[in-house]
């Protein structure tokens, strides 16, 4: 079965229960590694700062740990992984810096020149119309305002990419079948990460939507990308 992306939200609200496990399983915890190098980029500690599909809200937690911002606001489509980061909030009695709404990114509710910063984590590959949501974040950004976006890209060792391609299109989508009981939910994840631009590409994008010094770094061979942008 094809997922399309209207059917993110309740995707995700499929597997949220399992998502962090698997996650953490699934890249032998490195998921972590790569969302605190992202959060050093911020180059210093801001006032109010937007999570975009902040999903069960690792991203959000590792901004304050890093002491990054005053206070954060996480927004996701999906009501199941939203519940998830409450919890996760909750305990870690976060509740009076991370406040989280259920919102599609392609239309936020907020006004003109709210937030700060903005952080992105392993969302932008989903939305539906990426020019669109990338536009709208800059919208909500203060002029000078800081984008951060980490997000998955392409090896290009050959040899890497190889083994990675048996990980990744095959071994991943059979060990979250198993676990998460869901079809198609990891199969869709290398589907969108294959089809997903990285690079250049995605610094044109960050241009086209009105961001300036745009610019980014691989990490671990290029599995994952760090893009930085800065809201002219
Ligand atoms: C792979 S998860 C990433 C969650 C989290 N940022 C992290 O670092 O683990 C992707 C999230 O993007 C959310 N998402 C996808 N499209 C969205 C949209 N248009 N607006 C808001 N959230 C969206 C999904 O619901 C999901 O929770």
């Amino acid at each position: 079965m094809e997922i399309d992306k209207t059917q993110v939200g309740s995707l995700f609200d499929s597997i949220s229960k399992n998502y962090d496990f698997l996650n953490h399983l699934l890249t032998l915890n490195i998921d972590n590694i790569w969302r605190k190098k992202a959060i050093r980029q911020l180059s210093s500690k801001r006032g109010i700062v937007l999570d975009v599909a902040t999903g069960t809200c690792d991203l959000a937690i590792e901004v304050l740990k890093q002491d990054k911002a005053q206070s954060i606001i996480g927004i996701d489509l999906s009501k199941g992984m939203l519940e998830k980061g409450q919890e996760k909030i909750d305990r870690l009695k976060l509740n009076d810096k991370i406040t989280l709404k259920q919102e599609d990114c392609h239309s936020l509710s907020f006004e003109d020149n709210y937030f700060d910063a903005a952080t992105v984590g392993f969302g932008v590959r989903n939305f539906r119309e990426l020019d669109k949501g990338l536009k709208e974040i800059n919208r909500v950004l203060k002029p000078g305002g800081e984008f951060i976006v980490l997000e998955f890209s392409k090896i290009e060792n050959p040899v890497l990419l190889f083994f990675y391609n048996i990980y990744f299109n095959h071994i991943l989508p059979t060990i979250g079948r198993m676990v998460s009981k869901h079809n198609y939910a990891y199969t869709y994840l290398p589907k969108t990460v294959n089809e997903f631009v990285c690079g250049e590409e995605f610094i044109e994008k960050l241009k086209k939507a009105g961001f300036t010094k745009a610019s980014y770094k691989t990490l671990t061979f290029g599995i994952v990308t760090i893009y930085k942008a800065v809201k002219e």
